[in-house]
């Protein structure tokens, strides 16, 4: 895909690897719908895309709210004209042990801090995948849609929402590929090892060695390392059904 003109909506565009992609296809000379729950973050990464002299415009969206995320790819397409690809980048974390026993007393994780991850993370990658193709096909372009998924998708202690979301997530990207390529659709997605951004600034100085001793390459990946695979699978017209693991070759 020609990445100049063309029209790539983010979601989780407000900040983080969201708002990093951005900058990167803006770079490239791409067209940016930006989504997110947080309004006052999409424009800071709205007014960037612009300096670098391209068309980008904010949609304040939650992923998990069916109508809203139709109304929202309908937009996009009434505002740019087309939709040639889609990022399913926005998620959370709500960590916590299945069971944790202390002190004799034994405490579950509830379905509630399960479901509210799955929700994010999976339904709402379901739902902007499905309406970004729905517009795709209407409007009879072919397009690329690049699910983020995580090293976590392997399985992680404390992480069983969130692993489960980002096993869900590279495997709806196999199977988009596979079942949209007749349209001309291409998926795929990236798995991301540890990254430097909000999501994991917040960690101890021991844990961040600790997890760093973990790294063949001895680092945290930086959000420019996540963008410019995204670039490549936007611009690869034979990348498809496939996932990228993008993690320095961390033990998990
Ligand atoms: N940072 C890492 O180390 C890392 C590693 C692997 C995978 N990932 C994945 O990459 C993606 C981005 O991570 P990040 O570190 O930039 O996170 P982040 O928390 O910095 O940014 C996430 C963005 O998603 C938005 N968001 C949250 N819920 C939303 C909703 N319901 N609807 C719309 N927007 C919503 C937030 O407002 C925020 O702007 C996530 O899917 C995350 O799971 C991150």
């Amino acid at each position: 895909m020609e990445l100049k003109q063309s029209v790539i909506a983010i979601t989780g565009a407000g900040q983080g690897l969201g708002q990093m992609m951005a900058l990167t296809l803006a770079k490239a000379g791409a067209e940016l719908a930006l989504l997110d729950v947080n309004d006052e973050a999409l424009l800071n990464t709205k007014e960037q895309c612009n300096v670098l002299g391209v068309k980008a415009l904010t949609y304040k969206a939650n992923v998990t709210d069916e109508r809203h995320v139709e109304q929202v790819f309908s937009d996009i397409v009434r505002d740019f004209g087309q939709l040639d690809g889609l990022i399913n980048n926005a998620g959370i974390l709500r960590d916590g042990l299945l069971i944790k026993v202390k002190d004799d007393e034994m405490t579950k994780m509830s379905l509630d801090q399960f479901s509210s991850v799955i929700d994010v993370n999976l339904n709402g990658t379901f739902l902007c995948g499905r309406e970004a193709a729905a517009q795709m096909i209407n409007t009879q372009r072919k397009g690329v849609i690049i699910n983020i998924s995580s090293v976590a998708r392997a399985g992680n202690i404390g992480q069983s929402n969130y692993a489960a979301s980002k096993a869900a997530v590279a495997t709806l990207a196999t199977t988009w590929g596979k079942e949209l390529a007749r349209y001309g659709i291409r998926a795929a997605a990236i798995a991301p090892g540890v990254i430097e951004t909000s999501m994991t600034g917040g960690m101890k100085p021991e844990a961040r060695e600790r997890l760093e001793k973990m790294v063949p390459v001895g680092r945290m990946g930086s959000p420019e390392e996540i963008a410019q695979t995204a670039k490549f699978i936007f611009e690869n017209d034979y990348i498809n059904a496939r996932i990228f693991e993008v993690d320095g070759g961390i033990f998990m």
